[in-house]
């Protein structure tokens, strides 16, 4: 696992599973990109083409060996060669057989490896996203297309690449060989074309309006399914149920009710292909039967020109269908190309340099910064905080405490002022350095699935076993770890369901510890944590910070009494600043929150 504090994996989606399938954008250029990713695999896929070649010879030279078969030994009664010739043509088959074969299996290891490539580079891509793109991306439809898009994307390279050439091949070679056996009776044929194509592609057309609708409404479903199982005990407790399974009922209705037509029409498929081809051949065998009458059309001629006319339908019901399936396909690589060709975090510049050995110093002057632009979030900004000191952030909700912590491992770039780490300018500091020199506890806790020892060393991954335990003792989270049915290795799963939210924290905290860090960052570290185990960690955490610039923000204004310095914020900008003891005598802000807190 990469290394990062701020990492964030996954997540609970929390949007609908997005619905594939819609028209593409640039049908041309996504497809030369997928195509692009394929040319990896050039080598197998000209084996791929020279198999489909063979298998289709045999296909079609079985069919015209009826043609001899019949005229120079069935007809003469030659038995011994009508077995020399049927063993012939059954080898022929086999050929036939074994190329496909083998054909449908190469393509499927490319599909597959193609497929995986797409996949590493998606998931490379969103490592290198800017936070900012998850706070404005729902994660439910950035996982549609790691599942609906890829899998859409990966079935269509192993069936239908292989398809479109063997069907047009097959479409092709027919032509010719049936022009060879009776030019009057392909026309015959031909005038059928247009009735079989427009009836494909009429269903096609139809059966596909209903599955694009079937899936948005299966999108539509699960969504709501997911939301209702995160959300399960808000339902339960403002007594919602009903009202949960009558929305429920509508949406499955919905999906049943297209559904249905979806599968409607998709099952009309077969029999109508089935009718225009009984007719077909009913048609060609009449005409065929006059012919051989009165212009003498040798009869293994007819028939194995029959045998044509019968598969003469086929390619083209598979072209026909084919070409939705490609459509939805490159409808689903574009959605992933879109998240691969997102902007990733700028490039450190050349002017920025590794930065080793922190002593912590941070300044910020004048900060300016806003999320969306022209909503100014943070309004001059100006911080300092010496080495090894500790500055406090309090304000109200929505203030902007969080969003001055966003800033300093460049989660966000701000937008006018300047911020220093020991006199640097952060632009003038290699964003991976930057962001190991200090460590962060966030307000919304995150764990991944592991055991408790590997997620404490996740801070820093060459830690000792020794050092993970010292880090969760200096932070009191050995006790409750202890006391854990596998102590240390105990396995957290669902980002830690099996812990309580304090206990969450704890383990956050230790994380932080073992990076050891010149710099902490500390968001609401103790708010889930009760106020006698909070006397613990405060110890613990007056301990973690000795020694290293400690940025906090908390609420309750107990644990930041000893505060160096503590900055009230209000509405993006600080109203007060000084010690403990400097805020209450100036009786302003700070002093009426503490004495709400405290009398
Ligand atoms: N990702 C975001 N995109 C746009 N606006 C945001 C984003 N995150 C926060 N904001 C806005 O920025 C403002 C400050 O938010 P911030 O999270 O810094 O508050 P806070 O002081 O940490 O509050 P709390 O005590 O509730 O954690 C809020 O008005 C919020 O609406
Ligand atoms: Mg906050």
């Amino acid at each position: 696992m990469a290394r990062g504090k701020n990492m964030v994996q996954g997540g609970r989606g929390t949007g609908k599973f997005g619905a594939p399938g819609g028209k593409p954008a640039d049908t041309r250029g996504t497809l030369l990109r997928v195509l692009s990713y394929l040319g990896q695999e050039r080598r197998q896929i000209y084996v791929v083409g020279v198999l489909v070649v063979v298998g289709i010879v045999c296909s079609l030279l079985g069919s015209y060996m009826l043609r001899p078969i019949i005229n120079n030994y069935i007809l003469p009664g030659d038995v011994s060669g009508l077995l020399k010739m049927l063993a012939l043509l059954g080898v022929v088959y086999l050929v036939g057989t074994l190329c496909t074969f083998i054909q449908s299996r190469l393509m499927n290891r490319i599909g597959q490896r193609t497929v995986t490539r797409l996949r590493i580079d998606l998931f490379t891509k969103m490592d290198r996203l800017p936070v900012r793109y998850f706070d404005t991306h729902e994660y439910g439809d950035l996982m549609s297309r790691y599942t609906n898009d890829m899998d859409m994307v990966s079935d269509t390279l192993t069936d239908s690449l292989a398809d479109i050439l063997s069907s047009v091949l097959t479409l092709a070679g027919t032509l010719v060989i049936m022009f060879y056996i009776s030019p009057l009776l392909t026309l015959t044929v031909l005038v059928m074309v247009p009735v079989m194509y427009f009836s494909a592609s009429f269903i096609v057309r139809r059966s596909r309006r209903y599955f694009g609708a079937q899936q948005s409404a299966l999108g539509n479903l699960n969504g709501y399914i997911e939301e209702m199982m995160s959300g399960q005990k808000v339902i339960k407790v403002f007594g919602h149920e009903k009202e949960v399974e009558a929305g429920f009922d509508g949406i499955n209705d919905d999906l049943n009710g297209k559904s249905e037509h979806a599968q409607f029409y998709s099952g009309m498929m077969m029999p109508l292909m089935q009718s225009v081809n009984t007719l077909n051949y009913v048609v060609v065998t009449i005409v065929g039967g006059l012919l051989a009458i009165s212009r003498g059309l040798d009869v293994g001629g007819l028939a194995s020109f029959l045998q044509y006319s019968r598969q003469f339908g086929r390619p083209i019901n598979d072209l026909a269908s084919l070409y939705n399936t490609i459509q939805a396909a490159i409808a689903g690589a574009e959605r992933i190309f879109q998240v691969i060709d997102e902007e990733p975090e700028p490039a450190d510049t050349h002017k920025a340099a590794r930065f080793d050995r922190v002593k912590g110093e941070v300044e910020m002057r004048d900060v300016n910064f806003e999320y969306d632009p022209g909503k100014l979030i943070l309004k001059g900004i100006s911080l300092h905080a010496g080495p090894g000191c500790k500055i406090a952030l309090v304000g109200e909700t929505g203030a902007g405490k969080t969003t001055i912590m966003n800033l300093l491992p460049r989660f966000y770039d701000i937008l006018s002022g300047e911020i220093e780490i020991d006199g640097r300018p952060l632009s003038e500091i290699e964003r991976a350095s930057l962001r190991r020199s200090m460590a962060i506890v966030l307000q919304e806790t995150h764990l991944f699935t592991g055991t408790v020892r590997d997620n404490i060393r996740f801070g820093r991954l060459e830690a000792t076993d020794e050092e993970v335990v010292g880090a969760a003792k200096l932070t009191a989270a050995h006790s409750f770890i202890r006391r854990l049915p596998k102590g240390y290795d105990t396995l957290l799963e669902n980002d830690g369901a099996n812990l309580s939210q304090g206990q969450r924290q704890l383990l956050n905290i230790a994380r932080a510890a073992v990076a050891n860090p010149s710099i902490l960052l500390l968001d609401e570290a103790t708010s889930n944590i009760d106020t006698r185990s909070e006397l613990l960690i405060q110890r613990g955490l007056d301990k973690l910070m000795e020694g290293r610039t400690s940025l906090i923000i908390a609420h309750r204004l107990s644990t930041i009494r000893n505060a160096h310095q503590i900055l009230v914020l209000e509405n993006g900008r600080i109203i007060e600043r000084g010690s403990h003891e400097q805020l209450l005598a100036a009786k302003g802000k700070y002093a009426a929150l503490y004495h709400q807190q405290f009398e």
